[in-house]
């Protein structure tokens, strides 16, 4: 990684990148009075407002985008991925004003904001290597002379309605692979951090996505969500976001029954076994937990310690967790900046209080600081009832003790959710066992750090249906179609 350029360098250049509008069928729509304001999480500041679109707005996208979809799913795949290569090299050549974009809207340290630009990236790379590989099957018919051809289609122009957390990944993650398979995007990036999502736009129609193909809408969820997921036009919804938003949204899309996937909440365990690496444990732990300042649905929600092995690893990983430098995300030593707001802290101070209240110790941390920033936390003890139930979103590691292997992985399954877990232990043979047991989408063996483009990602339970990224990624922008030939 680069060193880091100076703050009012880098300050300047994710401002150049705000653009105040929303973007319809290749038309920037000015901000007007009716607007939503976006404010940097770290000091309140004002960076910029995006229109509060009609619903006329928001259905002209989705006319642009089917009006688009015919030509767009027409042109020919090694078409598609050059284009998608030319929008990743762009993100590169603008990487780190897109990183300095995304730590004034979404707070993550600069040097992180960067490991994300390039983390989205990937994306497109990996896309834009699968566009000339779209193939299908011939099968023979049960009569032994037909032949059936199984082509693979895009389903059509898509909704992908996206979260602050990661303002640019979850949105690339998305838009390579429907554009990858030939569908059109009107996309709904989250209120907090529109600035990212509608700069990548810009950058994928110099890249040579046609105008009609990538719309960015703004405005009230009800209004712009109503009319994506209410749509005949609209084929299929990508949503990542709450499980609660989730299925909202799933009963929206039920009457015209789109194709659709969920990337929702998780409760994610993470499992210390006496057999594990204390050092491999300890930094997996806080690389996992503290990512994004610990607001990611994959962020380990709940860590449950084998009891030969709880004082080590409390001992290691309170040290650690204490040095951990909380501060502005222009700093070049900043490791975690701050919460994205004010809802954000009280709930983390709300799982402090509760986990206190039953028993539990705090180890170091377990205080806000000035404005949304809150102090890395360890707690030991306590009752993990919550834990498996409700996500911290914040910088808090709760600790508790277990006995035996069947006692780790019913705990970890105790829970409705099921997107990510994570094991530590050397002996290779309980690890696959546990990993296969735990009811979990993706399961990081010794390793607390597992997103990435070729990784299957997404959930099972209430954490949603679907994957993105990997071979599996493209799928659900797919559908097959078979034409018989009977052959004479
Ligand atoms: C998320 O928090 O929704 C996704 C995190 C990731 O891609 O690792």
């Amino acid at each position: 990684m680069s060193d880091q350029p100076p703050a009012d360098h880098l300050k300047a250049q994710g401002r150049a990148l705000i653009r105040e509008a929303a973007l319809v069928a290749g038309k920037w729509i000015p901000v007007g009075d009716d607007a939503i304001s976006v404010h940097s999480p770290a000091d309140g500041a004002l960076l910029g407002r995006v229109p509060k679109l009609s619903a006329a707005q928001v259905d002209q996208a989705i006319e642009a985008a089917a009006a688009a979809f015919p030509a767009w799913a027409r042109t020919k795949g090694k078409a598609r991925g050059e284009i998608l290569a030319r929008w990743a090299a762009l993100v590169t050549q603008n990487e780190d004003s897109l990183a300095a974009l995304i730590s004034l809207e979404n707070g993550k340290p600069w040097k992180e904001a960067l490991g994300e630009v390039r983390y989205a990236n990937s994306f497109i790379s990996w896309f834009a290597g699968m566009a000339e590989r779209l193939d299908g099957k011939a099968i023979e018919s049960p009569n032994g002379e037909d032949l059936i051809l199984a082509f693979r289609e895009p389903v059509g122009p898509v909704a992908a309605i996206t979260p602050w957390n990661f303002p640019a990944a979850m949105i690339t993650r998305k838009a390579a692979a429907a554009f990858c398979a030939g569908c059109p995007v009107v996309l709904k990036p989250a209120s907090a951090t529109p600035f990212t999502g509608l700069a990548l736009a810009a950058l994928a129609l110099e890249a040579g996505v046609p105008a009609g193909c990538f719309s960015v809408v703004s405005g009230e969820q009800d209004v712009v969500g109503g009319r994506l997921t209410g749509s005949e036009l609209i084929r299929k919804l990508s949503f990542t976001g709450s499980t609660a938003v989730g299925r909202k949204l799933a009963a929206q899309c039920a009457p015209t029954l789109k194709r659709m996937s969920m990337e929702l909440g998780g409760a994610a365990p993470l499992l210390v076994f006496d057999d594990a690496d204390l050092e491999v444990a300890v930094s997996g732990t806080v690389a996992g937990k503290f990512r994004a300042g610990g607001q990611t649905c994959v962020c380990p929600n709940r860590v449950y310690v084998q009891a030969g092995i709880k004082d080590a690893y409390l001992e290691a990983l309170t040290a650690r967790v204490a040095a951990l430098t909380v501060g502005d995300p222009f700093a070049p030593d900043t490791e975690i900046g701050p919460l994205i707001d004010e809802k954000g802290v009280t709930k983390v101070e709300d799982h402090i209080a509760r986990t206190v209240a039953a028993g539990g110790k705090v180890l170091t941390g377990g205080q806000r600081m000035t404005g949304s920033y809150f102090q890395p936390t360890v707690i030991a003890g306590g009752d993990d009832e919550l834990f498996r139930h409700e996500e911290t979103f914040g910088p808090l590691v709760p600790v508790f003790t277990f006995d035996t292997e069947e006692e780790a992985i019913a705990r970890a399954n105790a829970s409705e959710f099921g997107l990510a877990a994570f094991l530590f232990s050397d002996d290779l043979n309980r690890a696959m066992r546990v990993g296969r047991a735990i009811e979990s989408g993706i399961v990081g063996i010794n390793s607390g750090l597992i997103s990435n483009a070729a990784n299957p990602f997404g959930g099972v339970k209430q954490s949603g249906f679907g994957r993105e990224g990997s071979t599996y990624g493209i799928d659900d922008y797919l559908q097959v179609k078979a034409l018989t030939l009977a052959l004479r």
